[in-house]
């Protein structure tokens, strides 16, 4: 191991200094503010390192790390598109990056106007009436969703509906979100390809039923062709539809969730429209409702006054705040700046691109992987493991043997219908070229694992770190370098 590649703390020699900013760069002391019972008394605990060992120390980390700046990234469910760099530039511009939320309306009219914007936007896209950009991510938009829905049942007095249906094909997020909404998860089956069971569905719907969550293409990629039977059904039975959006990409610009009979749904930002994935980081789940609902969206909300200017008002029959503010509007500039760079008629290729890709990448390997649902897919598929099993390989020794070659692997085991199930999503960012590569290299990894089976069991074999223990590390995490010493003593 290389002397800057250890633990930062490890580097630390006494005395030593980075570069340090004058104190009044910004033309603020920041200290000047902070009572003296709440300054800090002891030294902090940093390493004392030189700016060329940190610099050395981060960028070789970096390099470790793998993302889509890096390779390749077919994680299925997750859209791992490209997030183009000049959504980054114009969410980094200073008069946007300075701006306080506790700010005079009059000085962020250019702020509430963008944001406002991108409620029309996202409402167009969409078919609904009118969107929050308010929550964090996309559970966080399911969870207001669902509020919205028993908001609304509340609100017509109908106390008995507490009951939400989801597909057993669901993410697990639905389910959760649900739960977390004080709803009653009720389960309807899936047909064998993956399609909601229209037959299962009909028993299910009586007067305790507050609304379906579904997704379009749904877990298995294959677009529900009876969305629209299934919206009539529901309704009838006094329910509302839930769209989880996180699917959202394969008909952008081309099928509205709103057109297919939906009143509720999230979209997250970090897919579809480009935004950087959260790694804990800020996220955005917008969520739209139709006209019947939009009383009940969060506060606060912008709104265009007749005058032409724009304010932040708050709604008296709203479910409340479920953020601070209005949300993460950097994360709203990047995807503002996406939406406006693509324009009304190129967005429309983004679906049927993604679309292609997926089917390419599919058509070209299921000699090899077994191809559980055959057809046309959306913008992403599931195989079902290797075609040959008869060497043991796993779905897991595939994904893992993919690091060797420089790309992430898929997503695995999810969805739960199947064993072995390698969810594959390349998007419409990626070039024919690299989907050729990731071909080739996943037919290379099925011949190993008829010829050389246990390379591929060992595999990871490249990277820093081989195989990880996955429940120690979701069991004891070490979080920081004093844990870690304690562990090691
Ligand atoms: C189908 C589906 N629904 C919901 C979510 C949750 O979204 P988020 O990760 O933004 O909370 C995901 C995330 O991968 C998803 O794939």
């Amino acid at each position: 191991m290389k002397h800057y590649d250890k633990i930062i703390f490890e580097l630390s020699r006494a005395g030593r200094k980075g570069y340090e900013l004058p104190a009044d760069k910004y033309g603020v002391d920041g200290m000047a503010e902070i009572p003296a019972d709440l300054l800090r008394t002891q030294e902090a605990e940093l390493p004392e390192v030189s700016e060329l060992e940190v610099v050395r120390h981060y960028t070789n980390l970096s390099n470790k790390n793998f993302g889509v700046d890096t390779g390749f990234y077919p994680l299925g469910s997750c859209t791992m598109k490209y997030n183009p760099k000049i959504n980054e530039e114009l969410a980094a511009l200073p008069a946007f990056m300075s701006l306080h939320p506790l700010q005079d309306e009059k000085a962020i009219q250019g702020a509430l106007e963008l944001y406002w914007n991108l409620q029309r936007m996202l409402s167009n896209i969409a078919g609904l009436a009118e969107f929050t950009l308010n929550p964090y991510a996309g559970a966080h938009g399911e969870l207001t969703g669902l509020m919205v829905m028993r908001q609304y049942h509340r609100s017509r007095g109908d106390h008995k509906r507490t009951k939400v249906i989801v597909p057993n094909s669901a993410h697990g997020t639905n389910p959760a979100s649900a739960m977390v909404a004080g709803l009653e998860v009720v389960e309807v089956k899936s047909k064998p390809n993956g399609s909601i069971d229209v037959e299962d569905l009909k028993p299910l719907l009586d007067d305790t039923i507050a609304g379906i969550m579904m997704t379009n293409p749904n877990t298995l990629g294959m677009f529900e062709t009876e969305i629209l039977e299934i919206a009539d059904l529901v309704h009838k039975a006094g329910g509302l539809l839930y769209y989880d959006g996180a699917n959202l990409n394969p008909l952008l610009g081309k099928v509205r969730p709103g057109d297919m009979g939906f009143d509720i749904m999230h979209i997250n930002l970090h897919k579809t429209f480009s935004t950087p994935h959260g790694g804990g980081g800020p996220g955005s789940g917008p969520v739209g409702v139709a006209k019947h609902l939009v009383q009940f969206l969060p506060n606060p909300h912008v709104v265009k006054r007749e005058d032409g200017t724009f304010t932040i008002s708050e709604g008296e029959e709203s479910l409340g705040n479920i953020s601070t503010f209005l949300g993460n509007f950097g994360v709203m500039m990047k995807a503002y700046a996406y939406i406006l760079s693509l324009g009304k008629e190129n967005i429309k290729n983004v679906g049927p691109l993604a679309t292609l890709n997926a089917n390419y990448i599919k058509e070209s390997l299921k000699d090899d992987y077994l191809l559980p649902i055959d057809g046309v897919c959306k913008h992403e598929f599931v195989f079902d493991g290797l075609k040959d099993k008869s060497t043991g390989v796993t779905t897991l020794n595939v994904a893992k043997r993919l690091l060797d070659y420089g790309f992430h692997a898929p997503t695995i085991y999810f969805p739960l219908l199947f064993h072995e199930s390698m969810m594959i999503e390349p998007t419409e960012t990626e070039s024919k070229e690299t989907l050729d590569d990731f071909i080739e290299v996943m037919h290379k990894v099925a011949k190993e694992s008829r010829e050389t089976p246990e390379v591929v069991k060992e595999a990871p074999l490249t990277t820093l770190v081989r195989k990880l223990d996955e429940t120690t590390a979701a069991k004891n995490p070490i979080l920081n370098y004093r844990t870690l010493k304690a562990a090691e003593a």
